[in-house]
């Protein structure tokens, strides 16, 4: 049976993941947005390139969740995104809203899906989604770690003029200014980065990766990046249609692990048909680890202020 993705908002990052999934082929496409004509201008602008991408897949554009309905993956990427000087958590109750809508109306028609989450402040809306669907956790997957990644192994891989594809890089905790790349655990065709770059370089390598999206904001000045966000959401859902069983970054709803306790946070997964099959635990030094803790208790403080609203929700939930 052919596969079905919805994606929610057909902005910059939505319809790029729409452009994607159809140019794979990975699935049928539903775009969703709240703007009339948007969503069913790009989809149908996105199915006419089937003929020329030598690909088949159905695309369409609705501001309703009906056409969404039995979808095996939701992309959530509704939302605004940060201007320049903003920093994500900034977008916090503007973005709460609009994830707890759409996450509410997506499950209704989609009861099996498993959602990705994009839009920001990535963690706190995972957190939200989760307790909106009330799905079970391994179902509900935050994408940021792929992106962060990609960023690192892009600045190494032009630091040392290799290829890309020969740089593996790991970069844990929330997709914000306290995420942990680790050096320890990067290398270039196996040989750590740490043999390779100097101190100083790393240190100027790492920060870069942590001000990644900042960088294009400034350059965008009215958006954030989206051509790497998109391809890494899509990443994710390939692994989960193909049931690839990629052991990739992801923010995860954690209980325990790391020492922490009810909170998404980005660490490495295994994606398959069931959505997070696996959480793999990595070594950390004692540094490594704080920094990892440190970068959870930013995203417990935003959580901590939804706390009141979420209980209401899962209140609801329960009731209804
Ligand atoms: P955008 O402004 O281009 O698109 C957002 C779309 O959401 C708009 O088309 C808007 O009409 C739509 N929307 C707003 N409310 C809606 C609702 N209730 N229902 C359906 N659609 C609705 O923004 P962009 O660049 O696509 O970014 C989207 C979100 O993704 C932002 O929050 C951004 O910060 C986040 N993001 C997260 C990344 C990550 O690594 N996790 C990477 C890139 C972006
Ligand atoms: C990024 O890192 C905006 O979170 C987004 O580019």
């Amino acid at each position: 049976m052919r596969k079905k993705v919805t994606v929610i908002g057909a902005g910059n990052v939505g319809a790029s993941c729409a452009v994607r999934l159809a140019d794979q082929e990975l699935a049928d496409v539903v775009l969703v947005d709240v703007v009339e004509g948007v969503p069913q201008g790009k989809a149908l602008d996105i199915m006419q390139s089937g003929p020329v991408q030598g690909v088949d897949v159905r695309l369409v554009g609705a501001n309703d969740y009906e056409p969404t309905a039995n979808s095996d993956i939701v992309i959530v990427t509704a939302g605004f995104p940060r201007k320049p000087g903003m920093s994500r958590d900034d977008l916090l109750w503007a973005n709460y809203d609009i994830v707890k809508t759409t996450v509410e109306q997506a499950v209704k028609y989609s009861p099996n899906a498993i959602l990705i989450v994009v839009t920001n402040p990535l963690d706190a809306m995972c957190h939200v989604a989760l307790k909106v669907s009330g799905f079970s956790k391994n179902r509900v997957i935050g994408m940021a770690g792929i992106l962060d990644t990609a960023r690192f192994r892009t600045f190494i891989a032009e630091a040392l003029e290799v290829s890309f594809e020969d740089v593996f890089t790991l970069v844990l905790g929330g997709h914000g200014d306290t995420m942990v790349p680790l050096v320890r655990y990067s290398s270039v065709g196996g040989i750590p980065i740490t043999d390779l770059l100097d101190a100083e370089t790393i240190q100027r390598l790492v920060q870069r990766t942590r001000d990644g999206g900042a960088e294009i904001v400034r350059y965008l000045k009215t958006g954030s990046a989206y051509y790497a966000p998109s391809a890494a959401a899509v990443q994710m859902a390939e692994a989960i249609l193909k049931d690839k069983k990629r052991v990739l970054p992801c923010s995860a709803y954690l209980e325990g692990e790391y020492g922490i306790r009810d909170l998404f946070v980005g660490v490495p997964v295994k994606l398959g048909a069931r959505g997070i099959e696996k959480i793999y635990e990595v070594k950390l030094s004692e540094e490594e680890l704080a920094a990892l803790h440190k970068s959870a208790a930013a995203v417990k403080e935003l959580v901590d202020v939804m706390a009141p609203k979420l209980a209401e929700v899962e209140a609801a939930r329960a009731a209804s």
